[in-house]
């Protein structure tokens, strides 16, 4: 016998109650929707909606239910369809029909609204919590490669010196970026659907700002039709990790190259390595792949999101059960490889040899040596073009800048004297850059006094929206 079973004189084909049925995935909302009824009826007592007999029973029923679903003991069934039908259905096989209560002034278009802002709101903190670990993992590795000299790169070709701790930086300032986006949609997610009923509100004189305050919103839904329509919140949070798992993969990939024969940048601690069944030798960056890896199915939930929204009519169409896997796969995806790349790089191990052995063994000082012709009054277009010539001519002579002469140097400029030695070595290279922002030790140490500054504001945000996570005591 089906909840809605009333207007029905047939019973649904099998294939049909199997392919429109959600309890396969919504099942991982159990515990949002039995606290977010737990509320509700609550809220019923309290307006004299329901008596304090009705109340108390059904929440008692309730209490029974959620301690049950805690201990993995709840048995779903297809014929209910969705978790909200499993649970009503188990309430009034556990307390008669008065369970049939529960229901009075509230539609499933409202409660699986309430279930997935319970469960993107907690999954915004999880991820803002994960993101922080690994801008941690990022900074104490920066913190300690502050010295650590290596090529920066353009289109992969040695460029110009940097401090191995700038390159990471760049990393916590697109994670702080990442936050600042979750932490922003935050907002959005913080708003109370329930009392929308299925599109118009309700005739029974519910108090939504009593289940609002109850389960910690910040704000109600104003127009019940926006509020069971509104999927704007998960293409938001699906849009947010599809960026962090663009600046994830991007990490990865410098991962993988630099832990490869031709780079030997950094080692991965053997925890997160594997090796082949077949090459002895092979010790393979699986985790950084399979970030990259899984990069794609990210992407693919927000655009399956926003094409399943695209041109849907007011207000709740079935179209929109399709918001759960992909939410679901998206903030989980991006959690797990948030904590697998903090552990990684936490564990790293960062050959600065050879890092300073490939700045000696490139030209990446001759931006400095155009720079030098310049300070001396030559325009630089025209210090490039003597820098390329003397480049040109070092190569053919296999050498590189420091190992030069002075005679060899000044058959290019006769400006050049001997203190250029000291202008190209790869400290003063990375010295020189003062500029705001700039590789130098004081701009770098500056970076890691900004980043950490604006870490304690995330972490004290995070405090704030602890008592939200954790939602209610019941
Ligand atoms: N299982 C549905 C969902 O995931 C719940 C709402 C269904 N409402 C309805 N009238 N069929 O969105």
């Amino acid at each position: 016998m089906k909840l809605w079973g009333g207007r029905f004189t047939k019973s649904t084909d099998q294939l049909a109650l199997e392919f429109q049925a959600s309890i396969s995935f919504d099942q991982k909302l159990v515990m949002e929707d039995i606290i977010g009824s737990i509320v509700h009826v609550e809220m019923l007592g309290a307006n004299e909606i329901l008596t304090i007999e009705e109340t108390e029973t059904i929440k008692a029923g309730l209490k029974t239910l959620l301690e049950k679903a805690k201990a993995g003991e709840l048995q779903y069934t297809v014929e209910h369809e969705d978790i909200h039908m499993n649970i009503e259905k188990m309430l009034i096989d556990l307390i008669g029909p008065v369970g049939g209560k529960l229901h009075t002034g509230r539609s499933r278009n409202d409660q699986s609204a309430l279930d997935v802002h319970l469960y993107a709101r907690r999954k915004t903190v999880e991820l803002v919590e994960q993101a922080v670990a690994l801008s941690e993992a990022l900074l104490s590795q920066a913190e300690e490669n502050v010295d650590t000299l290596l090529p920066g790169y353009t289109h992969l070709q040695r460029a110009q010196p940097v401090r191995f701790a700038h390159h990471l930086l760049a990393y916590a300032s697109m994670l702080e970026r990442d936050m600042g986006r979750l932490i922003d949609s935050y907002k959005r997610t913080d708003m109370c659907p329930l009392g929308a009923g299925a599109i118009a509100g309700t005739t029974f004189p519910i108090d939504r700002q009593y289940v609002k305050d109850r389960l910690h919103f910040a704000n109600l839904y104003e127009n019940s039709m926006d509020a069971v329509s509104d999927r704007d919140y998960i293409v938001e949070l699906t849009s947010a990790c599809s960026l962090i798992m663009v600046h994830l993969s991007r990490l990865a990939e410098e991962l993988i190259l630099w832990t490869s024969e031709e780079f030997q940048y950094v080692e991965l601690d053997d925890a997160y390595c594997t090796g082949s069944s077949m090459m002895p030798q092979k010790k393979n960056p699986d985790i950084p792949e399979l970030v990259r890896g899984k990069t794609g199915r990210v992407f693919g939930d927000m655009m399956g999101l926003l094409t399943m929204l695209k041109a849907l009519p007011l207000s709740f169409n079935k179209d929109m059960q399709e918001d759960k896997e992909a939410l679901f796969d998206a903030v989980e995806t991006t959690e797990n490889c948030l904590t697998l790349m903090s552990a990684v790089i936490e564990t790293m191990v960062v050959k600065k040899e050879k890092m300073l052995q490939n700045i000696q063994q490139s030209y990446s000082n001759a931006t400095d040596l155009a720079d030098y012709l310049a300070s001396k009054g030559v325009p630089f277009r025209q210090a490039h073009e003597i820098t390329g010539k003397t480049v040109l001519y070092a190569i053919s002579k296999q050498k590189y800048l420091l190992a030069l002469s002075l005679d060899e140097y000044q058959q290019f400029s006769p400006i050049v004297e001997e203190d250029i030695y000291a202008f190209l070595a790869e400290e003063n290279v990375v010295e020189a850059r003062k500029s705001e922002g700039g590789t130098a030790r004081a701009q770098v140490e500056n970076q890691l006094i900004l980043r950490r500054r604006s870490l304690d504001e995330t972490k004290q945000w995070l405090k704030a929206a602890e008592t939200a996570k954790r939602l209610i005591q019941v």
